[in-house]
């Protein structure tokens, strides 16, 4: 069958002859397919890795130059070189070439081309199995902190909310039924622990992954009297990697920084989910600034959520990177496989995803204004306080909380029977269930004097949620 040409296969990129590799091709007549290259390339993703790849280069050339393995002269000649195409490459000016399959070939290519024969002894004690898994640990480092960056932004616009709205009431739920009022505030908190739990695991992460591979060369360490502790400290690791095999093959930091971002993608997929509840028409507990909403071309009257829908959705994008980075991974002998080389693009998504959903979100919550009056009514729907009731007749008729729960049902039932609230039930209906019963009950019945009641530690009295917020600010911010 011949391959038909469609209009999504990708433009191939033209291998004008099949010249050997310079880089590799020493033992080789011909160079590679065109198909070959086209699979073998990683150039159009790994150019993300150009900064970490610099960087890695410049302290290994500063140790071979200290342990006297290449000269000063070849040194300063490396160093310059890498200076100018980190210009290049700043400037947008740089030509990122597939011939030249992926970051570290494409960066030592040009620098040959501009200092000429010292540009090959960089290379000298390394391998591209030590030196990709530097630069990919240098880039996950700094995706790391800019994910602490938005995730403590995030936080703070919590927070911000959570203060101004210590005394809002709002329906609490289970099974998405009411189920009793909390505040507006202590459910904004919520996210806010979790957020800061994510937040530790990918510090935990970042603590564990902080050692650098460079050094362990293809895989067994290198005969050069190389000295793997100074590269490490210039490049801001704690220490050298141990063993060089784990150094060049394990990708478990790259599957813990999705693993963590998946984690915070279900924390916003829940939060996204509520938020599209929340400005529903039918809810109307919130409305999302215009800068957050989007307008439909045939229905006018239409104040969409996409934001919060599209950040729902990336969650499940970020699932995705995790498990397929670990089906890639699991079967993998030691020490590196080629199939490593797939290791980036999840990894990449996954950072892009998560960062674009925290700051979407961060900017949903800073923005959006709360309708406290629909919330409040919805707070009060559904019979939301009758656990209070229950707790009543526990602490003035000493009655124990099972007959408590038994008669508050029939009391429910009542006020259903009759189409009313609980509160709207008359003394004499109320005692026709339980004789004890007096006025002082409904005390317990109005929603703002139920969430003032739950003041045990960690509970959703407003007196507890300015508190929770002074303390929150003080945790995370
Ligand atoms: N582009 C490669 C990768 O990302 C670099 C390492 C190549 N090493 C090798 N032995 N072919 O995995």
């Amino acid at each position: 069958m011949s391959a038909k040409k469609t209009s999504h296969s990708k433009p191939k990129s033209k291998a004008k002859s099949f010249r050997p590799n310079t880089m590799w091709g020493g033992r080789f007549k011909a160079g590679p397919a065109m198909i070959m290259e086209e699979i073998n390339a990683s150039i159009d993703f790994d150019r993300r890795l150009a900064q970490e790849d610099i960087t890695g280069s410049r302290a290994h050339c500063n140790m071979l130059v200290a342990k006297k393995i290449i000269s000063k002269k070849d040194g300063a000649a490396i160093l310059s070189g890498l200076k100018k195409i980190e210009r290049e490459i700043a400037e947008g000016k740089f030509k990122f070439r597939r011939e030249f399959e992926d970051i570290h070939m494409n960066i030592e290519a040009r620098l040959a081309k501009l200092i000429g024969e010292a540009a090959g002894r960089l290379h000298t004690a390394r391998s591209r199995n030590d030196q990709v898994a530097t630069d990919f640990r240098l880039w996950v480092r700094g995706a790391i902190d800019d994910i602490e960056d938005g995730l403590y932004a995030l936080q703070a616009a919590l927070i911000d909310q959570a203060e101004r709205h210590t005394q809002t009431v709002m329906p609490g739920l289970t099974h998405l039924q009411s189920a009793q009022p909390v505040t507006f505030g202590h459910h904004l908190l919520a996210y806010v622990e979790m957020f800061g739990r994510d937040r530790g695991r990918f510090a935990d992460g970042r603590a564990r992954l902080n050692e650098c591979p460079l050094g362990a060369a293809a895989l067994a360490g290198t005969s050069f009297p190389i000295d793997r502790k100074k590269t490490a400290r210039e490049l801001g690791f704690d220490q050298p990697m141990t063993n060089s095999l784990d150094a060049v093959s394990d990708r478990d930091f790259a599957l813990e920084f999705l693993s963590s971002a998946a984690l915070a993608g279900v924390h916003l997929s829940r939060l996204a989910d509520e938020i599209v509840l929340w400005c529903s028409p039918q809810f109307a507990f919130i409305t999302l600034s215009d800068g957050f909403s989007t307008g439909s071309s045939i229905m006018p009257q239409k104040r969409n959520p996409d934001a919060a829908e599209l950040i729902r959705a990336k969650s499940g994008r970020i699932f995705g990177d995790l498990s397929g980075l670990l089906a890639t991974l699991k079967g993998l002998p030691l020490a590196y496989a080629k199939d490593m080389q797939e290791d980036k693009e999840p990894v990449f998504d996954g950072f892009d995803s998560l960062n674009l959903s925290l700051a979407a979100m961060t900017g949903m919550i800073a923005t959006l204004t709360v309708n406290a009056a629909a919330m409040k009514a919805a707070a009060g729907a559904g019979h939301a306080t009758a656990t209070d009731l229950a707790d009543w007749l526990v602490r003035h008729l000493d009655m124990p909380f099972r007959q408590a729960h038994h008669v508050t049902g029939a009391l429910v039932a009542l006020a259903d029977k009759k189409g009313g609230a609980l509160s709207e039930l008359s003394l004499a209906e109320m005692r026709s269930v339980e004789p004890r019963i007096t006025n002082v009950v409904r005390r317990v019945l109005s929603v703002e004097k139920s969430v003032a009641s739950r003041k045990s530690f960690g509970g959703t009295a407003p007196a507890n949620v300015e508190r929770a917020c002074l303390e929150a600010r003080r945790r995370f911010l």
